[in-house]
Order: C-alpha cells, then structure tokens, then sequence
C-alpha cells in the first residue's frame, strides 16, 4: 500500500522512506539531450527500439516521442532468478515479436544495476544477428557493477541506492510515480 507524505518530496511505502532525487523537470531535459544523441547517430538507419518490460515502459516513451526520425518498438519481458551463488538466470517472459536481423537495434533499460539482466540478454540479442546493438539505459549505478556489461547512452549515472519512481518500482509500489525517489537509509 502507497501513502503520500503531507511533504511533497518525501515518499513512503509501507515502513520505507524515500525522497525526491530526480524531478520530472531533470528527468525530461536529460531525455531531450539523449534523444538527440540518437537521432544524430541514427538519421537514416530506422532503429529498432527493444523496451525491456516493466520498468522502461516510462522511459521509453517519452525518449521515443522525442525522436524525430523513423523507428520501430517492440517489447520483450525478461527477470532474473539469482541463486545463491555467483550464478543466475534470465528468464526469458516475452519474447520480441519483430525480427532482428539486419536491424540496428537499441536495447531500452531502466536502470543498470549489477549489469546480470544485460550480461544475460545481450548474447541473446546477438544471436538473433542484429546489424548493430546498442543499450541506452536511463539510471546506471557503476559501483554496484558486477558484470562489465555494454551502455551505450546512460541519462544519469547514481549513488548504489535503491530508487523507485518514474517506471520503477519496489515490490511493484511507486511505477507511477513522475519523479524519481531515493532510499533514506538513515532515520531521524
Ligand atoms: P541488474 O540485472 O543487476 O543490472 O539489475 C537490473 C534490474 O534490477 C533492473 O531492471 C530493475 O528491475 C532492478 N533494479 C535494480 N536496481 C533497482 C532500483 O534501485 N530500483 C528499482 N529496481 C531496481
Ligand atoms: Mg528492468
């Protein structure tokens, strides 16, 4: 269950507090800068953009509506089971429907955290013999990176602090939220 705090920069969901980081306002400004990176780079190649379910789902429609160059989208739903090991898996929900081959593909993230879910999937993206692969992720948290994955375009690198906001989520609370809210860890 959400409860929004009288205080308008704090955020609680059950007995956690988190607080305004990255307001919408940064948030789009970021997006127009990056969105314009890749219509330079990709003018004439109508890029296919892969939108990795759930968290992205914001994201990625406010980069794509600021495009002004042709594209595709297509969606896949991926999560990972981390044993108890160094090991995982990814699990492979949806599938992308689109083929990918000859495609310029761009791989659309929430967040980059341990780099798992792209050390996983991008071999997976490789096989079906893309003609270029990219990852264009909004948040990546470098100190938390655990497998040297590929990020091609990052919006914002962060602190290794939990956030949740903006498509992203804590036990499923938050997604709808447009601001991007961080973990305190320390009470008063
Ligand atoms: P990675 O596989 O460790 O890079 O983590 C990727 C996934 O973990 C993301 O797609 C998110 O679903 C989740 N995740 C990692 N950090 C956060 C966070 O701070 N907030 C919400 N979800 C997160
Ligand atoms: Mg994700």
């Amino acid at each position: 269950m959400m409860y929004f705090s009288e205080k308008k920069d704090v955020v609680t969901i059950g007995a956690l507090d988190f607080v305004l980081y990255l307001s919408a306002r940064e948030i789009q400004n970021k997006i127009r800068e990056v969105a314009k990176q890749i219509e330079n780079d990709y003018a004439n190649e109508n890029p296919l953009f892969l939108i990795v379910l759930n968290g992205a789902f914001m994201f990625a429609a406010d980069l794509i509506r600021n495009l002004d160059i042709a594209c595709d989208v297509d969606f896949v739903k991926v999560s990972s089971y981390k044993g108890l090991a160094s090991t995982g898996r990814l699990d492979v929900k949806i599938a992308n429907e689109k083929e990918l081959k000859g495609r310029h593909v761009i791989i659309l993230e929430d967040i980059v955290d341990s780099g798992f879910t792209l050390d996983q999937y991008l071999p997976m993206v490789q096989a079906q013999d893309p003609a270029s692969l990219k990852v264009c992720t909004l948040l990546e948290k470098p100190e938390a990176k655990k497998f040297e994955t590929q990020v091609d375009y990052t919006c914002f690198k962060i602190p290794t602090k939990f956030v949740i906001g903006y498509g992203l989520d804590f036990d499923e609370a938050g997604r709808n939220l447009p601001h991007i809210y961080q973990l305190i860890d320390e009470y008063r």
